[in-house]
């Protein structure tokens, strides 16, 4: 989904309808070739897809924890950004049975991720299309470059913990697997009775239970990044409600964690409520969160539902998981290289839990991490240019935050914090880049700050 370009769009259709559209047949088959099968980010060649543009998954998944074996039909609703005569998907192992393109089939060839559909007849530029793929198998994670752990569709002792980032999704779905292709998402969720099934977004309906299996049904109405998607499926003890500010809120828990609930219930909801005073109203119509007893070493920022895997989160990276979903799930990056847009304002959101909470101060913090040797690896790693072979790197995340408590500094606790809430409104469900985020703190500022930038972003040094 790429909204600012649907005006040009639906212009540009209408006079090339009324320019040259034929009589019949389909309008551009002469000028039909491949979409690319990656979408044009450097770091990762493959990711993503060229020649369409996604508006909405319909993905529709049965799993048998016990077999591991996932049964799934993902339906896609796409326009073409060019004349297509095929195009990719990115799609990591499974099998797939079926593919149909506007109800008709279609041909496809399936090797290493990419995912290659023929229709039988051209796709006209800016036409949108829908496309179904039926495809079944055990999903196999991803392992992270830089063995920071696995990552995508894991399956669990009861179930499955679901994390993507960076390029995991493809591991369960087939899509245009890069963030910067957003779309909306519904999950139609078929697991043995007795498990529950949690996705982004909220429950459309109840639970219907049919022949001792349970089909949830999850609709996410706001425009998310594919590394975002889960289906987290699992035994859960559940609490719902509120915030105190009215956000619908969702705490879930392994019975191992049945302990964590309610902290993770009432700390969720008092950080959703803080960040909404300091980042602007939370973009999302839920929050909530997710600890599932797997050890994956890490948690995920998936949309409205951050996942925690295998461990009792503490206050700092529940402030650090829901930070991201103004930054990094309403504001999406648009190429891997911008990660600090998302770690280091994460980060430096834990900082600022830390000042509110009358804890060390985000300068005391700075000053400490400022000291560190000049031969600390964190300064010959400059965190502008996240390495695709090593993107969670410590510096993406602490130098990122460095970054903005050292344009804090520069510019005054005013105009920084204005300059915040101006970035998450203005590009609310977009994509960014840090170009366009120093473009608006020089304006809101009226300073130079590029020396700034430079320094802290893209030097291989401590800055003075
Ligand atoms: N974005 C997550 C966080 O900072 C980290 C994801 C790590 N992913 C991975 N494949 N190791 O909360
Ligand atoms: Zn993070």
């Amino acid at each position: 989904m790429r909204s600012n370009r649907r005006g040009m769009a639906v212009a540009a259709a209408l006079i090339s309808v009324l320019a040259c559209a034929p009589a019949d047949g389909p309008a551009f088959p002469a000028d039909a070739r491949p979409g690319a099968p990656g979408i044009g980010d450097a770091d990762f060649p493959t990711d993503g897809n060229g020649g369409y543009d996604v508006s909405h998954y319909d993905l529709t998944v049965d799993y048998t924890p016990a077999t591991k074996r996932l049964d799934g039909v993902t339906t896609i609703r796409a326009a073409a950004t060019q004349d297509l005569s095929s195009f990719n998907l990115d799609l990591a192992g499974l099998d797939v049975s079926d593919v149909t393109v506007d109800g008709s089939p279609a041909k496809f060839a399936h090797k290493g991720d990419e995912l290659t559909v023929t229709p039988t007849t051209a796709i006209g530029d800016m036409s949108r299309f829908t496309v179904k793929v039926t495809y079944s198998g055990v999903p196999t994670p991803a392992r992270d470059r830089a063995n920071l752990g696995s990552y995508g569709f894991m399956a669990t002792a009861d179930g499955a913990f679901v994390a993507s980032e960076p390029d995991g999704a493809k591991t369960w779905f087939p899509g245009n697997d890069h963030p910067s292709d957003k779309a909306t998402f519904d999950f139609t969720i078929t697991v043995p009775a007795g498990v529950t099934a949690l996705a982004n977004g909220e429950q459309v309906g109840q639970p219907t239970t049919d022949g001792g299996r349970t089909t949830f049904r999850w609709r996410e109405r706001h425009p998310m990044a594919t590394y975002l998607a889960t289906a987290t499926l699992g035994r859960f003890e559940l609490r719902q409600g509120r915030t105190p500010g009215g956000v619908v809120n969702l705490a879930a828990v392994d019975p191992a964690f049945k302990n964590a609930l309610d902290k993770l219930y009432q700390t969720s909801a008092e950080v959703t409520d803080y960040w909404s005073t300091v980042f602007g109203p939370y973009p999302f119509s839920s929050t909530g969160g997710v600890v599932d007893n797997y050890a994956a070493g890490y948690a995920l920022e998936t949309q409205t539902k951050p996942i925690y895997g295998g461990f009792d989160p503490d206050a700092t990276i529940i402030a650090h998981e829901l930070a991201h979903q103004w930054f990094g799930d309403s504001l999406t990056i648009s190429r891997w290289k911008d990660l600090w847009l998302n770690e280091g304002f994460a980060t430096y959101a834990e900082w600022l839990w830390s000042e509110h909470k009358g804890a060390k101060t985000a300068d005391a913090i700075f000053d400490d991490y400022h000291s560190r040797p000049a031969d600390d690896p964190m300064w010959s790693y400059p965190p502008g240019q996240a390495r695709p072979h090593d993107l969670f790197n410590h510096s993406v995340y602490v130098r990122g935050a460095m970054t903005l408590h050292a344009l804090r500094k520069a510019v005054g606790d005013e105009t920084f914090f204005r300059l915040i809430r101006t970035w998450a409104a203005a590009h609310r469900y977009g994509n960014v880049t840090t170009e366009q985020f120093v473009d608006l703190a020089q304006q809101l500022s009226g300073r130079d700050l590029r020396p700034l930038f430079d320094a802290w972003l893209f030097q291989p040094r401590r800055p003075a």
